[in-house]
């Protein structure tokens, strides 16, 4: 089962999630990341959900054309959607307020 570490505010937060996860759909019914992940529209239309990705990138499917819409040069910084993003292994994530203003 993948083992989510998620960074906010200096904070870190851990939990195990079943295969197959969106953290958003997660977040939406108050579960692990709620109350810490910011998300808004759930479907890549407005970056809220933005996060860089600390570990376990190579595992993530490349950026659908969502991600490239909205985060452009960011996706080379290693930021991703965390709404398109569907996690099958570990991953190590940090949002940052920055990352939330596109
Ligand atoms: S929540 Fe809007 S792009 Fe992910």
């Amino acid at each position: 089962m993948p083992f989510v570490t998620f960074h906010k505010h200096g904070q870190v937060f851990r939990e195990e999630v079943k295969p197959n996860t969106n953290l958003v759909v997660r977040a939406g019914i108050k579960q692990f990341p709620y109350p810490n992940l910011s998300f808004q529209c759930g479907m890549g239309k407005c970056a809220t959900c933005a996060c860089r990705v600390l570990a376990g990138g190579e595992h993530l499917p490349p950026p659908n054309w969502k991600e490239k819409k909205q985060l452009g040069e960011r996706l080379e910084q290693g930021f991703r959607l965390v709404c398109q993003l569907w996690l099958e292994h570990d991953i190590e994530l940090v949002q940052e307020p920055q990352a939330a203003a596109a």
